[in-house]
């Protein structure tokens, strides 16, 4: 059974910062948001690109490669030329450090 595994520590992550952090074979872009961290694949739905790159506008990240947007917080995509959304994980602080957990409807 899947469960939360520790990838980072708070410290390595300041509000407005991200980084990529390996979770099994995944690679997995990490965000600290005014202290709230949010995780998704590092993985473009559209052609398999590294979303780590991108411009992020809100919650809104930009696909570097052909403009695809996606909600960091759902991992829903919000324009095309994707069209399906991006793994989402669950994160969740213990003590210092971050922990993540794949989620189980993505
Ligand atoms: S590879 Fe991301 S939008 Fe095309």
């Amino acid at each position: 059974m899947a469960d939360f595994v520790t990838v980072a520590r708070t410290s390595d992550l300041a509000p407005g910062e991200r980084m990529v952090v390996e979770l099994g074979r995944d690679f997995v872009l990490l965000f600290n948001i005014d202290g709230q961290y949010y995780a998704i694949e590092d993985m473009c739905s559209h052609e398999e690109y590294e979303l780590s790159g991108g411009v992020l506008d809100g919650y809104a990240l930009e696909c570097p490669k052909h403009g695809a947007h996606f909600d960091i917080r759902t991992g829903e995509h919000l324009t095309p030329p994707a069209v399906r959304p991006v793994r989402v994980y669950d994160v969740r602080v213990q003590d210092d450090t971050i922990q993540i957990m794949r989620r189980k409807s993505s």
